[in-house]
């Protein structure tokens, strides 16, 4: 049975293929300015959470030309018998060839089960429930290195996007990360939350 988003998702892919659409993302001009300004210098890049490749190809653009961006995402399969979100994410991530960028189609708590190397920069847009958030923020961040940063998105609520108190990434913010200490957090852009790992 198609889903009621169906429809809508398949005008919407058929649009952008036309030039009609652009791939959709919930960032703001200023996180998405954020993502590019401290993408610069970070050799391994990990985006949790991918949807349309908006911010991937942000951070594509800005990275160094021999830096790695790994975007993980399930892409799960839509009423079209493929994903949507996987083939919009595939020709924006590619309309950059800087660097190189990877495809990881997985759940986030599957992908981190074969990783090995040491990350930069995390950006984390995927689970947004609490226990899920912390799950990434744990198993993903014990690979982060002592200095590099970790994003949470939908974390702060600011003038600009209101962040319900019960959201699972604000949570994590709130009540996890304040209170560790191998982590800081430095600032907040909109709803993004930015965490330098100390230790
Ligand atoms: C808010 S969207 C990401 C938006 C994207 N970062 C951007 O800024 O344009 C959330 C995405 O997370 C993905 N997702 C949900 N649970 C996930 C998980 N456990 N691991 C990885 N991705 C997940 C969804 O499929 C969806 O595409």
């Amino acid at each position: 049975m198609l889903s009621s988003h169906a429809p809508v998702n398949t005008l919407h892919y058929l649009r952008y293929l036309f030039g009609a659409d652009n791939a959709r993302s919930q960032t703001t001009e200023a996180e998405r300015a954020l993502l590019g300004h401290l993408a610069v210098g970070r050799k391994v890049i990990v985006e949790l959470g991918v949807f349309e490749g908006v911010s991937s190809l942000v951070l594509r653009d800005a990275m160094d030309r021999d830096a790695e961006l790994y975007c993980v995402d399930p892409f799960p399969v839509g009423a079209l018998g493929f994903s949507v979100q996987m083939a919009i994410s595939k020709k924006q991530i590619n309309r950059s060839r800087n660097g190189r960028a990877h495809m990881v189609r997985m759940q986030s708590n599957e992908a981190v089960g074969g990783w090995t190397l040491p990350i930069d920069l995390l950006f984390m847009d995927g689970d947004h429930s609490f226990e899920g958030a912390c799950r990434d923020f744990r198993d993903w961040g014990c690979f982060v290195r002592t200095g590099g940063l970790i994003l949470v998105h939908t974390s702060h609520s600011s003038d600009v996007k209101s962040v319900p108190d019960n959201c699972g990434p604000k949570r994590l913010v709130e009540e996890v990360v304040a209170f560790d200490k191998s982590f800081r957090v430095d600032r907040y852009v909109d709803s993004i939350t930015v965490v330098e790992k100390l230790r």
